[in-house]
């Protein structure tokens, strides 16, 4: 995240290489917000209208180099619906614009207060962090092996400075670039550790990742090793690790963990560092993309880098299995009977269907802390990319309630989840001859499956699971959301638990 100041005044009192000025597409309010602009500007911009140039419709950018500066109009539209989430795309679309010329600083101006009440409607709080979202996250780029010239100084915008012109506005402001900031940056790392490579991001690194969120904001943090594994009967942890070279891990998190009284959120992510589908192996065309099989990890450890650094008052519990899912000459085999840590045996149809092996057995640990609630977050079922492609995540769970306040944090997020339904009938399609369970439902309803083997091992506690296998990872960047790893969860989590405050 770029260093980012707020400041009150029109765009011509602060020095920036870029302005950024938002316009709704209503006429009035269009007019309201040219106001505000000198006159110079104001009569080009009028002029633009007029020809049917810039009219603040959605998706509408338009670049003016000017003797008073450069200028970038990007349009907000009507009420349609969409609400925070125009101001996201529409300061992604104008800072991608932008960004070729910037060397220093660029200015994004806030819209007026009137115009946030009318076609949003938010508070002006969350605006300014909607404003820095889509411009930060758009500026994204996985860039840990890219050689960049020294010389390469165009595109390298150091600093966001925010504008407003409402009066008394400052320390609001500065409220909401210090939430913006943390959101960003748990984004970011979200991104960054869904997209490193598995030889970068092996099962050592991590669990060092997530070592240092722990010591960084002083959340308890155990990593269980092998031997402690072994002593837990992991058996899905241990038999999905059986093939790879490397030891597996279990990562406990605790954040106030001193709140003893507080019935603490667990979350869960699958932390697969890279899933060759084992020895039912994946086919080589896209096999590269499982690099990226601990996005919920990934998802898990950004959100609690947000919890910690906000602040929140609520007790949260972090699990992660991590393993890779390799073919080594020790790999578990098709046909294996395996045993969960509560007792489960399971039967092994496919080893390519790991994740909800180590997932049974995080699970199950999970009951220990009697949580008010737990949260699985994994990247895990290509059928729920049939489902609903990469434009919302799959819920299932056991709790209308608890989805319900799920399903607001994603309108919130616009990380848009929708839910799957867990007829009993989809658990029977589990029946194995010789387990307790298979860990494969059959030919058809894939992501219900995979959640109903899941839901054997939450008990009765108010469970959620997010399937995020199409959301986690795009083929090709869209306004703020960049090719590869999206970051997606961490905001979505992030705003459910905020709204559990108290
Ligand atoms: N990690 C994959 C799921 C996945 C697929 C994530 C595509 C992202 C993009 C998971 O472990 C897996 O292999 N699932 C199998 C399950 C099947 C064998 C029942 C799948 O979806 O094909
Ligand atoms: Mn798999
Ligand atoms: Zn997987």
């Amino acid at each position: 995240m770029l260093k980012c100041t707020g400041h009150y005044g029109t765009p011509d009192r602060v020095a920036a290489d870029v302005y950024i000025i938002p316009f709704p597409g209503d006429k009035a309010l269009f007019q309201k917000t040219l106001n505000q602009i000198c006159p110079g500007l104001k009569a080009l911009i009028t002029g633009l209208r007029e020809n049917g140039d810039f009219s603040g419709k959605a998706d509408e950018t338009v670049a003016l180099a000017t003797a008073d500066g450069r200028f970038i109009l990007t349009g907000l539209g009507e009420a349609d619906g969409m609400g925070v989430e125009r101001v996201r795309r529409a300061f992604a679309q104008a800072v991608k614009l932008s960004n070729g010329y910037v060397t220093q600083a660029i200015a994004l101006y806030c819209p007026l207060e009137e115009i946030v009440k009318k076609i949003l409607p938010v508070s002006f709080e969350d605006t300014v962090v909607a404003m820095l979202e889509g411009a930060s996250l758009a500026l994204y780029k996985y860039n840990a092996f890219v050689k960049v010239k020294p010389d390469d100084k165009k595109g390298k915008a150091k600093e966001f400075k925010i504008l407003t012109t409402d009066e008394g506005y400052q320390s609001r402001l500065k409220t909401a670039i210090h939430e913006a900031t943390i959101i960003v940056e748990a984004v970011e790392l979200a991104r960054d550790l869904s997209n490193a490579p598995a030889n970068v991001m092996d099962i050592d690194a991590l669990t060092k990742e997530a070592v240092a969120i722990g010591k960084k904001f002083l959340i308890k943090t155990v990593v269980l090793n092998k031997k402690e594994i072994q002593a837990n009967k992991m058996g899905g942890l241990l038999a999905v690790n059986q093939g790879s070279s490397r030891e597996p891990r279990f990562i406990v998190m605790e954040y106030n963990e001193k709140k003893r009284r507080l019935p603490p959120f667990v979350l869960v992510g699958k932390g697969v560092t890279f899933d060759s589908g084992g020895l039912c192996i994946k086919p080589a065309a896209s096999m590269d993309e499982m690099k990226m099989d601990m996005s919920g990890a990934a998802a898990v450890l950004g959100t609690m880098y947000a919890v910690a650094k906000l602040k929140l008052p609520i007790r949260v519990v972090a699990l992660i299995p991590v393993t890779d899912n390799m073919t080594g000459g020790a790999a578990y085999c098709p046909g294996d009977i395996i045993t969960i840590s509560d007792g489960t045996t399971v039967e092994v149809k496919n080893t390519d269907a790991e994740g909800r092996l180590i997932l049974a057995d995080a699970l199950v640990y999970a009951q220990r802390f009697k949580p008010a609630a737990i949260i699985d977050v994994a990247t895990l079922t290509g059928a729920v990319v049939v489902a609903l492609a990469s434009h919302a995540t799959g819920m299932m769970g056991n709790d209308d309630d608890l989805m319900a306040d799920i399903k607001e944090a994603g309108n919130k997020t616009f990380e848009r989840v929708w839910e799957l339904p867990m007829f009993e009938e989809y658990k029977k399609m589990l029946k194995s001859d010789v387990a307790d369970m298979s860990n494969l439902g059959g030919k058809w309803g894939g992501a219900i499956t995979a959640a109903a083997f899941l839901q054997h091992f939450v008990g009765d506690y108010p469970w959620v699971h997010l399937d995020i296998a199409g959301t986690a990872m795009l083929e090709s960047a869209s306004d703020y959301q960049p090719k590869g790893g999206t970051g997606v969860g961490v905001r979505l989590l992030t705003a459910f638990l905020r709204q559990q405050e108290a």
